[in-house]
C-alpha cells in the first residue's frame, strides 16, 4: 500500500487503524489492522495498481460470514471491479497441488488478465493456496490478503510465503511446493474475528507466543510480558487488546522479513527463526490418531491443527532449550502462558519417538541433511542451532507426550 494509500483510508476507516509497514524496496506494502477495512481492498487494489484491473478474483473461506462477503464485494464494486468468487474448503487437504489446478481453471474460464487481482479471504490455509495460485498464474499476478483467522492476521499473511503441501504415501508433507510472492497490501479486519471458533482463535495465539519468544531481538522485548497482563482481554476478543496484539506480531514479523525476505540469512536476524516450534510441531500436525491434550486433561477432537502442533511445538523447543542451558524460570513463565491461553500441553496418540524424530529430519528446513532448530537461548532470544544432541531432541518429545510411547511406530 502506497503511503497516498494509507491516506485515503484514514479519513474513512476507523481512526483505530493501525498501520505497519513492511519494508522491502519496490515490493514494500502495508498492513492495516482494524475495524471495516474490508471494504477497502478494492480501493486498495486500484491505489497500487492504477485503473488497469478489470477484474477481482476473490477466494473466499467457506467459513467466512455472508455480511462479512459483502461488505468486500460492494466496496470491489465501489471502484468498478467486476467480482469473481471462488470458494475453498479450508482443511490442510485441500491445501494441495489438485486445488491450485481447479482455482487456475477457473480464472482461466473467468479470463483472469495479469493485470487483473487476487484477493484472498480467509485463514491461513486460503491465503497459502491463493498466493501460491497468484505467484504462477500467468507468472504471476497481484494479490491482496485479507486474513480473517488470527494466525492469518499475526502470521500467514505478512511475507509472502505462498505454498501447498504434498501428500505421499499417506504422510502430509507440509508446504513442500510454492513460492515467494509478497502481496500488495493486507488487510485485517478486526470483525471477521466474530465468527471464528474459541478452537481456531486459540490456535493463532500460539504464533503470538512464538513472536514474543523472538521479540527481543526485533525491537519488541516486552511483548511476553504484555501478554501475560494483557490475557484475559485477549481471551476475551477486547477489539483494543486484539488490535494492540495484531499489530505488534505483524511489527515483529514485519522487521523479520524485512532482514530476510527469502530466509536465507543464518543466526539471529534471519527469517529461519520464525520456525520457532515448527520443527517439532510439523511432525505432529494432522497425525493421523494424534490428538491435543489441554491445560485442564481434556482431549481436543480430531487431527491436531497447525497453531496447536506449534503450541506443542514451542513446550519441546523450551525442554529443549533447558537441556542447552535456558534458565528454567523462563521457560516456566512460556509455559504458563500457554497454559493460560488453554494451548494444547501435551498429545496423546503418538507414534515412537523414532517416528517423530524421523518425521523430523525429512522436513524441508533440513540443510545437507542435517537438522537445523531453533533454541531459546534467552528471554525473547533465539538462535537457529544444527548441533543439538539428539538426546535432547528426543528428551523435548518426550515432553509432550501424555502417555507412554507405543514399543512400536
Ligand atoms: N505463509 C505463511 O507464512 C504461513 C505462516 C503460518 C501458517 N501458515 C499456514 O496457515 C495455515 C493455518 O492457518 P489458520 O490457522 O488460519 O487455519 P485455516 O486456514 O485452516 O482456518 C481455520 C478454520 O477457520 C475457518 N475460518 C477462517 N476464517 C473464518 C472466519 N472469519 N470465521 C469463521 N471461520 C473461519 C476455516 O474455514 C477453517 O475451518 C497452515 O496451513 C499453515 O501452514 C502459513
Amino acid at each position: 500500500m502506497s503511503d497516498a494509500t494509507i491516506d485515503s483510508l484514514a479519513p474513512t476507516a476507523s481512526p483505530q487503524t493501525r498501520t505497519v509497514r513492511v519494508d522491502l524496496g519496490e515490493r514494500s506494502y502495508v498492513v492495516a489492522v482494524g475495524s471495516e477495512l474490508l471494504e477497502f481492498a478494492g480501493m486498495l487494489a486500484r491505489e497500487r495498481l492504477g485503473a488497469k484491473p478489470r477484474r477481482a478474483f476473490v477466494v473466499v473461506d467457506k467459513g467466512v460470514a455472508a455480511p462479512d462477503r459483502h461488505r468486500l464485494t460492494a466496496g470491489l464494486a465501489s471502484v468498478s471491479l467486476e467480482t469473481i468468487s471462488h470458494e475453498l474448503h479450508a482443511t490442510e487437504h485441500h491445501k494441495t497441488l489438485p486445488t491450485i489446478q481447479s482455482l487456475c481453471d477457473r480464472m482461466t474460464k473467468a479470463r483472469i488478465e495479469r493485470s487483473d487481482v487476487v484477493i484472498a479471504v480467509g485463514g491461513g490455509i486460503v491465503g497459502d493456496v491463493a498466493g501460491f495460485a497468484a505467484a504462477s498464474y500467468r507468472r504471476g499476478i497481484a494479490i491482496v490478503h485479507c486474513p480473517t483467522t488470527l494466525l492469518s492476521m499475526v502470521d500467514a499473511s505478512v511475507g509472502g510465503k505462498t505454498g501447498v503441501n504434498l501428500e505421499l504415501g499417506g504422510t502430509l508433507k507440509k508446504n513442500m511446493v510454492g513460492a515467494f510472492h509478497q502481496p500488495i497490501g493486507v488487510l485485517a479486519d478486526l470483525g471477521t474475528l466474530a465468527t471464528l471458533d474459541h478452537r481456531t482463535f486459540r490456535a493463532g495465539l500460539a504464533e503470538c507466543v512464538k513472536h514474543a519468544m523472538l521479540s527481543a531481538d526485533f525491537g519488541d522485548a516486552e511483548l511476553l510480558r504484555w501478554m501475560q497482563t494483557a490475557g484475559n482481554a485477549i481471551a476475551s476478543r477486547d477489539p483494543g487488546a486484539l488490535c494492540e496484539l495484531i499489530a505488534r506480531n505483524v511489527a515483529i514479523k514485519a522487521r523479520v522479513v524485512a532482514g530476510d525476505e527469502r530466509e536465507e540469512a543464518e543466526g539471529i536476524s534471519g527469517r529461519a527463526l520464525l520456525n520457532l516450534g515448527h520443527t517439532f510441531g510439523h511432525a505432529i500436525e494432522a497425525l493421523p490418531g494424534a490428538r491435543g491434550v489441554l491445560p485442564d486433561g481434556s482431549e481436543l477432537p480430531g487431527e491436531i491443527h497447525h497453531g496447536e502442533a506449534v503450541a506443542l511445538g514451542l513446550r519441546a523447543a523450551c525442554t529443549l532449550g533447558e537441556s542447552l542451558g535456558l534458565d528454567r524460570g523462563y521457560a516456566n513463565s512460556v509455559r504458563d502462558l500457554l497454559d493460560r491461553l488453554s494451548l494444547s500441553r501435551s498429545a496423546a496418540g503418538l507414534p515412537s519417538t523414532d517416528a517423530i524424530v524421523a518425521r523430523m529430519a525429512d522436513d524441508k528446513k533440513s540443510v545437507s541433511g542435517v537438522l537445523r532448530l531453533i533454541v531459546p537461548v534467552a528471554p525473547g532470544q533465539c538462535q537457529v542451532r544444527a548441533d543439538v544432541p539428539a538426546t535432547a531432541v528426543r528428551a523435548a518429545i518426550e515432553s509432550i507426550r501424555s502417555e507412554p510411547a507405543p514399543s512400536r511406530a
